[in-house]
């Protein structure tokens, strides 16, 4: 028995089971429990350090002693909420917005990525009167009810007719599906033809969700300029551009803070989650005053928890650590060598198609037969999890879960780049019926 497999974890699958039920799945085939995490590692309670290659959570490394640090000072002196004054919350919200294009000058926040889409299609909804929605064909975008409607792989009585899907853009190649348009002109036909869609069934748009890496749909990192002809159509028919940065956002793509700045567009709406706290629940929506003054109008919101002192502290830490050690250009120059250094791997081994991606997000794709584009789902998952074995993370993901998702902390450094590389190409190596590409 292996320590990933030890008595103690398997008896605690079963406590989790009982009273968590079946439905919540793990991510590994085996029990994986991480006990302690610092930097880019995670250490489980046998001591063993895996190099974690795929949490986004984590920004600035697990357990950053300044967020942590940071968090604790203000939890020990006062926690209330945004209805009191206090400077953390103003001076966090204005940190955030100095970051934004001119006039996305108005920030809300929440707890959640979920939340923040939420609320911004509340803000849409009101500001435009459109009640419709569109979406990238594979997006997530979150888990309450109106955003679980734009799950891609929602079931239609969760989905409904007030939401129209576009195919992601396809570029540079276009992954397994084969779907998606390859220029920007193409793209505005497609967001012309969901404008369309709406209006048969008797909506009018009121905002366009998109990911600015397109990560869920698999990836794709069109150039500046490719969303232009599309956002337009939006516009004209009254509907608003939602930048869904959960994942991208704050410097992660390495060439700029947030993905749609390397898209070129300024939209109406940005969404902000998963990194801003370093695993301290922060979500936040920034729009331009006049959209959440005509949502304010007539209706109105208050969070809790969201936007609170301790939650401020941690965001204010995040960004003052992203700034002080460079992040941001760390995850230009590794991403850019381990982009580099996956493209010679994916030379030796039949199995791998594109690297896809920017900066410290990139995707491995995996293909069982290059011309036709089909997707190796099962060899994907065990290579993940082979990987695990050998003490390396990554994720999948893409429509096919084909495309192997390494989106570190932006502390990874190259020689965890090069850890990783070794160890993806032994484990494809050793992938059963796969014969390597012809060196
Ligand atoms: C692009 C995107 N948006 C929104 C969300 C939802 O965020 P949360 O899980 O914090 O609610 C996710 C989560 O995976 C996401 O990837």
């Amino acid at each position: 028995m292996s320590p990933i497999d030890s008595l103690d974890n398997l008896a605690l699958v079963e406590r989790r089971r009982r009273v968590l039920g079946s439905g919540l799945r793990q991510f590994y085939e085996f029990p994986f429990h991480p006990v302690r995490g610092e930097g880019v590692w995670l250490y489980d309670a046998a001591g063993r350090a895996y190099l974690d290659a795929y949490n986004n959570v984590p920004h600035v490394g697990h357990c950053h002693p300044r967020v942590v640090e940071a968090l604790a000072r203000q939890a020990a002196r006062v926690n209330t909420n945004t209805r009191y004054l206090h400077e953390g919350i103003v001076a966090y919200a204005e940190q955030l917005v100095a970051t934004m294009p001119p006039g996305l000058d108005t920030c809300l926040f929440t707890c959640t990525g979920s939340e923040a889409n939420d609320l911004a299609w509340r803000l849409a909804t009101a500001a435009t009167g459109g009640t419709g929605a569109i979406a990238t064909q594979h997006a997530y975008h979150g888990n309450s009810t109106a955003v679980i409607a734009l799950d891609g792989a929602s079931p239609p009585e969760v989905s409904g007719p007030w939401v129209a899907r576009i195919p992601a853009p396809r570029y540079p190649a276009g992954g397994a599906w084969g779907e998606g348009e390859a220029t920007g002109a193409a793209w505005g036909a497609a967001m012309a033809a969901a404008i369309e869609t709406l209006r048969q069934r008797g909506h009018r748009p009121a905002a366009f969700y998109f990911c600015s890496l397109f990560a869920t749909d698999g990836l794709f990192v069109p150039p500046a300029g490719f969303l232009d002809d599309a956002l337009a159509r939006l516009r004209a028919a009254s509907g608003l551009a939602i930048a869904d940065e959960v994942q991208p956002g704050l410097g992660r793509i390495g060439t700029h803070l947030w993905g749609f700045q390397a898209l070129g567009v300024v939209p109406d709406i940005v969404t902000m989650g998963k990194p801003m706290g370093n695993g301290h629940p922060i979500g936040v929506v920034v729009a331009r005053r006049e959209i959440v003054d005509a949502f304010f109008r007539r209706q109105r919101y208050f969070n809790t928890f969201a936007g609170n002192p301790v939650s401020a502290a941690a965001g204010l830490a995040v960004l003052e650590v992203l700034r002080r050690e460079e992040l941001q250009a760390n995850a230009q120059r590794v991403g850019e060598q381990l982009k580099r250094d996956l493209q010679a791997m994916a030379a030796r081994h039949a199995l791998v198609g594109e690297i896809r991606g920017a900066g410290l997000f990139l995707g491995v794709e995996l293909l069982l037969d290059p011309a036709a584009r089909r997707p190796a789902t099962a060899e994907a998952r065990r290579v993940l999890n082979e990987l695990c074995r050998q003490g390396v993370l990554v994720g999948l993901t893409g429509p096919g879960a084909n495309i192997l998702k390494i989106r570190p902390p932006l502390v990874f450094d190259a020689a965890n780049a090069a850890q990783l590389v070794t160890t993806l190409d032994r484990v494809l190596s050793a992938e059963p019926g796969t014969s390597p590409a012809a060196a």
